[in-house]
């Protein structure tokens, strides 16, 4: 799904980037070789971040339920298992390789790149309500084209006539994007515009895409060749379905439930761009919840709810269709993001996709779009994928991954024949408006009758560091607020939720050369960190130092002042004030209550996830 971003990269992700560089959230890898295309690394507080939403998610996906466990599988598997997952044959974008500069372009990106570069808006000026402003394109061609767009046929081709670009604009009768303007310009006279794609970092034309395979090749062992190749992986979740069987045996699980894991994935993207957003190596948090088919649902229950707006969500029961499933688990991610302060409407949108868009193994998927300062792009998808996984790793395998529920075959077992023929005829009249042939059919319901299936699957597949740069684009703020003397000042504040905040508190001696408050201040300082991570900071006016604390999102500042030490008696002797660090009022509070009072307005509760 590829909606729309904005014509130009916001200011606010200027301002984002230059951020999290100066204060140690993320830089770009390999910074002093001139850096390394789609990768990052993250500084002390972006590896903080990163940490609390890992853990954000693993306690909500995994810890906080009975039904979900988890895996930390290997980057590299047996290339096998990509070959019976799709990825070798079908992992590809379709990828322009330009002839005269040689970059390559992502074909469905074309546009969005060409909106990002220099010469776009001047072009766009050229454009006016009744056509083109000829004297001004020729302005452009003999000095942005000249310099950005080198290899454009109307500056290279001497058969190029700007009158007829002119005229064609005209007849088109239309109003056209100075992307169709640079077709024109990029076209032989006498052919079709549409039929040419320039290059948008030269203008040269483009041949026809070709399919690229995304996924990063290396080999094992000392000899690099072919029986050597292997793969990192492009995603975590097929070592879920590869492991599928033996977490099966070996934990205490039963369907419906789900295996969870979080790790590096690594895609070799032809244009990776929009800061972290598309990287070459970037983590995922992938849970494969695994429910049973429909059939097996029906024959166990006796009935099978599909889902209706007003059906109850809350709590998942035995009769729910794959489709319940489905919207339950849109349902569980939403109330995800809302723990950590994204919400729907405000900051993000569900798209359904359409048939066409579905992957081929997908029977639904729904993207969470995040409003990203660039446009409004996937942050996680929910797909559904039927027994699709499963299904190509017992074949590819030769091993089997059914499942045997004894409940099912005594079930099975109690019906009378007649029962069972009228249940298997349903399935294969099911199966046949699907394409699938009333053999296929017949087998699944025999195996379904002894108690056999192959679970499907929902699965939820989160982008890490899309979720970080998510907050952190969330989080950004700048308002007025009064300095030490009460004039107005302008601050950046990231407002981050509290549990994902990096620094939870900083201590904060008033002065740096009044012993009895360094003492005092290092001893909060210390019995707080037991407990939460802080930053104890004496360098700098305490304004200065609210600053920096509210640039990096610390939540709360905790100050140590004279009161504290007993200096204006012993009334508040032993209590500290805690500024909020969106509502900038200060709290005095105890030193003995400090710790229950932080962790109470730093905690995710469970309960907010039902
Ligand atoms: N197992 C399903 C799967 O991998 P996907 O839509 O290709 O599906 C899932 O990826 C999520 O992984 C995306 O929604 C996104 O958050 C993240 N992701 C995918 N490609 C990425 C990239 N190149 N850079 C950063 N995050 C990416």
């Amino acid at each position: 799904m590829k909606p729309q971003p904005s014509a130009n990269p916001s200011i606010l992700m200027e301002k984002l980037v230059s951020l999290c560089k100066r204060r140690g959230f993320i830089y770009q890898s390999s910074e002093i070789y001139g850096g390394w295309n789609g990768f990052w690394d993250y500084g002390p507080l972006g590896a903080e971040l990163k940490r609390n939403l890992r853990d954000a998610w693993w306690k909500q996906v995994v810890h906080w339920r009975e039904d979900v466990v988890g895996l930390d599988a290997s980057i590299i598997m047996h290339p096998a298992i990509w070959k019976a997952s799709g990825h070798v044959d079908t992992f590809n974008d379709p990828m322009h390789s330009c002839p005269a500069c040689k970059k390559l372009t992502r074909a469905d990106q074309i546009l969005n790149i060409a909106q990002e570069q220099k010469w776009y808006s001047s072009l766009s000026q050229t454009l006016t309500k009744n056509g083109l402003d000829v004297p001004k394109l020729q302005k452009w061609l003999q000095r942005e084209a000249q310099s950005q767009l080198p290899n454009l046929l109307a500056i290279s081709g001497p058969e190029f006539s700007v009158e007829f670009a002119a005229k064609t604009i005209v007849t088109l009768a239309q109003q056209i994007t100075p992307f169709d303007l640079l077709r024109l310009l990029a076209c032989p006279p006498g052919e079709n515009p549409n039929s040419v794609t320039p290059c948008p970092h030269c203008g040269a034309p483009l041949p026809p895409a070709r399919p690229f395979n995304l996924m990063l090749r290396t080999h094992t062992g000392p000899i690099a060749d072919d029986s050597n190749l292997t793969y990192l992986r492009p995603e975590t979740a097929q070592a879920i379905f590869a492991q599928f069987k033996n977490v099966y045996d070996s934990s205490r699980v039963k369907v419906p439930f789900g295996i969870a894991q979080i790790g590096k994935a690594f895609r070799n993207e032809i244009t990776p761009r929009n800061f972290t957003f598309r990287s070459r190596e970037f983590e995922q948090m992938e849970l494969e919840f695994f429910i049973r088919p429909d059939e097996a649902t029906e024959l166990l229950t006796g009935k099978l709810t599909h889902y209706s707006p007003e059906l109850d969500l809350t709590e998942p029961q035995p009769d729910w269709a794959w489709d319940v499933w489905h919207h339950y688990w849109v349902r569980q991610r939403i109330l995800f993001f809302q723990t950590l302060g994204l919400h729907e409407g405000q900051h993000l949108e569900l798209y359904w996709q359409k048939p066409d868009e579905l992957a081929h193994y997908a029977k639904a998927t729904v993207d969470i779009l995040f409003r990203f300062p660039f446009g409004t792009e996937e942050l996680e998808g929910i797909a559904a994928r039927g027994d699709f996984d499963l299904s190509q790793h017992q074949l590819h395998s030769g091993k089997s991954l059914e499942i045997f529920e004894e409940e099912l075959k005594i079930k099975a077992a109690s019906l009378p024949e007649s029962d069972r023929q009228k249940f298997k005829d349903k399935v294969i009249q099911n199966w046949g408006n699907s394409g699938k042939s009333a053999e296929q059919a017949a087998a699944f319901c025999d195996k379904l009758f002894t108690g056999c299936y192959i679970p499907h699957v929902i699965e939820p597949s989160l982008g890490l560091d899309r979720l970080a740069l998510a907050v952190l684009s969330a989080a950004y703020a700048e308002d007025t607020v009064p300095d030490a003397k009460g004039n107005p000042e302008t601050r950046t504040v990231l407002r981050l939720h509290p549990s994902i905040a990096p620094i939870k508190c900083a201590v904060l001696p008033l002065l740096k050369n009044k012993p009895e408050l360094v003492a005092e201040a290092r001893r909060v300082f210390l019995l707080l960190r037991q407990h939460l991570v802080v930053e104890y900071d004496e360098a700098g006016a305490i304004g200065r130092r609210y600053r920096r604390q509210d640039e990096i999102g610390t939540p709360f500042c905790v100050t140590i002042d004279f009161d504290t030490i007993g200096e204006n008696g012993r009334e508040k002797k032993g209590t500290v004030t805690v500024r909020n660090r969106d509502t900038l009022k200060q709290e005095r509070i105890p030193i003995n209550q400090l710790v229950p009072y932080l962790l109470e307005r730093i905690a995710i509760a469970p309960n907010q996830n039902s």
